[in-house]
């Protein structure tokens, strides 16, 4: 079959995986399947605070720009991965940053590393994660610690930095759990989508939205109308729409690989369908190339302790079942 680039290049979509730069250095097999698939790639871990930011006066830049090269060199578009997050930040952080000093921090930030990569990176996570209706707040923003020192105006403060140093990069608001139909994920998609109607109107520069889709298998959800119903609304706002981290936990599956396999591609083709209906779409990024490294067999190991399969291609980077799958929602 021909490589999922080139069928998704005829659907007018992008395809690529979330790289791990040290995987991309030194294995052969890893890089030739990523320059034989994608069309689109993202850093795993290499473009946030913690990796980027040793210290509070350096930068460290080596993983990132071989990675933003390796785009150029192969005609791999990059995807920014991410400028503002609650998690991931530096350990200095916590007692480095005060009200008097964060928006600082979070623009000479921006500044400095958008503006580094500028007109070389398709799509920037500009925000990441910035709605948890649990935390309680009315509004349903995320008490993260950019919240607490700035306010909810470090929203708009990171969309319109990101514009000024990087003005041709489209920039986008990502986040997880707005993709099924429980009534905990029908309220953060509510909140997601009143957050940026806010910002919308007020002109505040954002062009997409990432759907982060970690997705799980044998839980008994299907997705469906409201996942579509979220897209619909975003193009409504002028939105763009990326998958940006798929993968599929299969916790519920039975240990039996057939089986496993079979499960996990059956999500994999039930979800895209869903989306890749909507014209909004435009990029499909699984969350990791294998399945040795997915970062779900740690954050989410199995019972049985077998380590996850989520991905499309096994530890053998060996096609799986869930290739086909996408190739059919393609
Ligand atoms: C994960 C990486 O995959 C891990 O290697 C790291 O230890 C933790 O972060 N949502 C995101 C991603 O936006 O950045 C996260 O990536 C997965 C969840």
């Amino acid at each position: 079959a021909a490589p999922l680039k080139t069928q998704a290049a005829a659907h007018h979509l992008l395809f690529g995986f979330a790289l791990n730069v040290r995987q991309l250095r030194e294995s052969e097999s890893y890089r030739r399947l990523v320059l034989e698939q994608s069309s689109i790639a993202v850093a795993e871990n290499a473009m946030k605070w913690s990796a980027l930011r040793p210290a509070p006066d350096q930068y460290f830049f080596d993983d990132a720009d071989f990675l933003v090269q390796f785009g150029e060199q192969n005609r791999i578009k990059l995807r920014g991965h991410n400028l503002c997050w609650h998690e991931q930040l530096p350990k200095w952080f916590d007692a480095t940053a005060n009200g008097a000093n964060a928006r600082t921090l979070l623009t000479e930030h921006i500044r400095t590393v958008a503006g580094r990569y500028a007109g070389r990176i398709h799509s920037w996570d500009v925000v990441n994660e910035a709605v948890e209706p649990r935390d309680g707040r009315p509004d349903g923003l995320r008490n993260s610690p950019w919240l607490r020192l700035i306010g909810e105006t470090y929203l708009e403060l990171a969309f319109r930095t990101a514009r000024q140093a990087d003005p041709t990069a489209l920039l986008t608001y990502n986040d997880y759990d707005i993709e099924d139909e429980s009534p905990y994920q029908a309220e953060k998609r509510a909140a997601v989508l009143r957050m940026l109607r806010r910002l919308k109107q007020r002109n505040v520069p954002i062009d997409a939205v990432g759907i982060q889709s970690h997705i799980s298998a044998g839980t008994g959800h299907r997705y469906g109308a409201s996942l579509q119903q979220f897209i619909l609304s975003c193009r409504e706002m002028d939105l763009e729409v990326f998958v940006t981290e798929l993968d599929v936990d299969d916790r519920e599956l039975p240990k039996q690989v057939a089986e496993r396999d079979a499960g996990v591609a059956e999500a994999y083709r039930q979800y895209l369908d869903v989306v890749l209906r909507e014209p909004n779409v435009r990029a499909v990024l699984t969350w990791g190339v294998d399945d040795a490294q997915s970062w779900l067999s740690g954050k989410r190991p199995r019972a049985d302790g077998v380590p996850q399969r989520p991905l499309l291609w096994d530890a053998q980077f060996r096609p799986k079942k869930a290739v086909s799958a996408v190739e059919q929602a393609f």
